[in-house]
């Protein structure tokens, strides 16, 4: 490395260690032809690519340029027709301990039937479909058979409600939905069926939906429009699988950003499939006898990438669990891995966080000695959770992957690489970028920020899991995440790179919350308290949570007419209804008035430094569009408020 002419960042923190990491880094940066032909190769292709990247429609990019493959294809037939038939695809297991065991010969046989019974219902390719499914076998059934025929799914969470979920059907237009009768969660069933049915009212798009009876709860099923999924299947169906061009969509998933509705974030088939795969091998370097635990919901990026696509390319074992970690015991979560013994555990902070809450007894009650390595995701894990979970779980013996990514970038971005050498770890660090990813921190002055310092992080080049639009919003996609520095990708979180080279990720610097690991914008909630139509005004901001990672306070002015007793609990249940718990304050503060400018925004931060008590000296920083004065005369006035309201003897609770 000595004799390179532009050191890397951390290249003085070298060491024995780091020197397969740091040649497979370097490889990546001088010859990005050569390294990303090679990565190319870990999926199976109809036809190669003509040339690795096409950069001439800046800052989109297309990857691994009119290469075909499918995605299906490379999941499922090519460990179905070989030696892995009869290995296990996804052990299933719920809560109540009930288990199914789907072998890769199965996942295809249930793949094509699915495929079929698409086709059948008239759905092409290029068509948008629909996917509102418990974390059941079906779900990544629906997703692969869409790919299988080319048809762009988009999975919706299944704790949305029906507005949400109508505004993501409408967005895409999606054709046709796959859903259940219902979910299993805490020893309740969760009527998904139910909600479906009145999102649909609101939608015009949707022609047929096809549900999954999984409860056996009594649900309504409209005549000509609903199917049993069991009644349109027929086990020997075989389709061939679309050929899709590289850059042709393979999903669109909303996620949450600074303007009100969430996003449809648009991944490609090749470069997405090529990054989550190799990914995957590059951060956690798994087996193939591994049991490989991505215990997040499929709902979310997360899944769609790490229970779906990369484990099933590798042909991989992977559990999938329908349930709570901590229920119907504290130690559910421990008893899965030990009963199954489960080499890879990858989860959330919030997570570990929550497990390490119940105390040291449940996990040591059990044998947790199967684990080889873990991994944390969503969000920033505090040096605390992270020591308790290597030295808890891992028993000081395996490695902490902490990956951070987005849904954005498709899969992992920055995170310790065992797969291509071992770096020391430092707690509460993502480490080191992963091979093509070139990481730049850039501080307000819009310079590159010394080491040590907080800026905002950037990505400078592009690699292929980045996702290739957002669905019908080009001008988002350019002013979002390029209209900050020319053909560089803005991430929206702040970082700080310390002296060896190694990133710490401090949180989001925009309207983004993470509670949970969830991602939910601060006027997405805005938005869904004014649309109970009991809100007159609505300000909410993230607090710090010491197990959620952050919760979400809202300040309320009631419209004219709505009844203080009864207002928390009617808009609370409004909001679980039609847009699921997740969008649920945490805290709501009923006031007479929220300062705003005089052009009529509401001064959100003004409203949390005052409830936080933390009013700095310069608040001209706080506001943009105001003056000092008014500014001064707001937080005066609202101080006022919230005594007169009592919030300020429920915040010192
Ligand atoms: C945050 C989840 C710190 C970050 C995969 C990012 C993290 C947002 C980490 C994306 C991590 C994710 N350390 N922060 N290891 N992983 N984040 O789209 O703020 O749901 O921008 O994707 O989560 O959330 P998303």
């Amino acid at each position: 490395m000595s004799d390179s002419p532009n050191p890397l960042p951390f290249e003085s923190f070298m060491n024995p260690g780091l020197g397969k990491y740091a040649r497979v880094y370097r490889e990546s940066i001088d010859n990005p032809e050569k390294f990303y032909s090679d990565a190319g190769w870990i999926l199976d292709w109809y036809s190669k690519w003509d040339s690795i990247i096409d950069k001439s429609g800046e800052p989109y990019y297309r990857w691994y340029v009119n290469g075909k493959l499918n995605l299906s294809y490379n999941a499922v037939d090519r460990h179905a027709n070989g030696i892995r038939r009869n290995k296990a695809a996804y052990i299933w297991v719920d809560e109540k301990g009930n288990e199914k065991i789907v072998t890769y010969r199965g996942l295809y046989k249930r793949v094509n039937a699915l495929a079929k019974a698409l086709l059948e219902m008239g759905i092409r390719k290029g068509d948008r479909i629909a996917i509102y499914l418990p974390m059941i076998i079906e779900e990544p059934v629906a997703m692969l058979a869409a790919a299988r025929i080319g048809a762009v799914f988009t999975v919706i969470f299944s704790g949305f409600g029906a507005e949400a979920i109508a505004d993501r059907v409408n967005d895409c237009g999606a054709k046709l939905m796959i859903t259940a009768d219902g979910g299993f969660r805490r020893g309740k069933i969760i009527p998904l069926k139910e909600t479906v049915d009145r999102a649909l009212e609101l939608t015009k798009t949707v022609e047929s939906v096809i549900v999954v009876k999984h409860t056996g709860n009594e649900i309504n099923m409209t005549e000509g429009r609903d199917y049993w999924y069991h009644d349109i299947i027929r086990e020997k169906d075989y389709v061939e699988p679309e050929r899709m061009d590289s850059n042709d969509p393979l999903f669109i998933l909303y996620t949450s950003g600074t303007t009100g509705k969430p996003k449809g974030v648009v991944h490609g088939n090749g470069g997405y499939g090529v990054w989550v795969t190799n990914t995957l091998k590059w951060a956690f370097d798994p087996q193939e006898s591994d049991r490989w635990w991505c215990a997040a919901d499929i709902g979310w990026i997360t899944g769609h990438s790490y229970i779906v696509f990369a484990p099933l390319i590798l042909g991989l074992t992977s559990i999938l669990y329908e349930g709570s970690f901590d229920y119907p015991t504290p130690d559910q979560i421990w008893k899965i891995i030990s009963y199954y013994e489960v080499d890879i555990l990858y989860t959330s902070p919030t997570a570990i966080r929550a497990l390490m809450k119940y105390g040291d007894e449940y996990p040591k009650n059990h044998n947790l000695s199967s684990l080889r390595v873990l991994g944390s995701v969503g969000e920033p894990i505090n040096p605390v959770a992270w020591e308790w979970y290597y030295e808890k779980i891992g028993n000081s013996q395996c490695p902490v992957i902490d990956t951070y990514w987005q849904t954005e970038t498709g899969g992992f971005v920055i995170s310790p690489a065992i797969g291509i050498g071992v770096a020391p770890l430092k707690p509460g660090s993502a480490t080191l970028p992963l091979p093509g990813i070139e990481p730049v921190i850039i501080d307000q002055s819009g310079k590159e920020a010394e080491n040590g310092e907080k800026g905002f992080l950037f990505l400078k080049r592009p690699w292929p899991g980045l996702m290739i639009g957002l669905n019908k919003d080009d001008q988002k996609y350019r002013s979002l995440y390029f209209g900050k520095m020319s053909n560089a990708y803005f991430t929206g979180d702040y970082a700080v790179k310390d002296k060896d080279g190694y990133f710490w990720l401090l949180g989001r610097a925009d309207e983004v919350l993470k509670v949970s690991g969830h991602r939910i914008g601060t006027i997405e909630v805005e938005d869904a308290l004014l649309s109970t139509g009991l809100v007159a005004e609505a300000g909410v901001f993230g607090k710090t949570h010491q197990v959620k990672g952050e919760s979400i306070v809202s300040f309320l002015v009631l419209g004219s007419g709505t009844s203080l007793d009864s207002a928390v609990d009617t808009i609370k249940n409004g909001i679980r209804r039609n847009f699921g718990s997740l969008l649920v304050p945490d805290e709501i503060h009923i006031v007479g008035s929220l300062p705003k400018t005089r052009s009529g925004k509401i001064m959100r931060r003004i409203i949390k430094a005052v409830y936080q008590d933390q009013i700095p000296g310069d608040v001209t920083t706080l506001e943009s569009e105001a003056s000092v004065e008014e500014i001064k005369e707001a937080i005066d006035k609202f101080k006022k408020e919230l005594k007169a309201s009592g919030n300020s003897r429920q915040r010192s609770q």
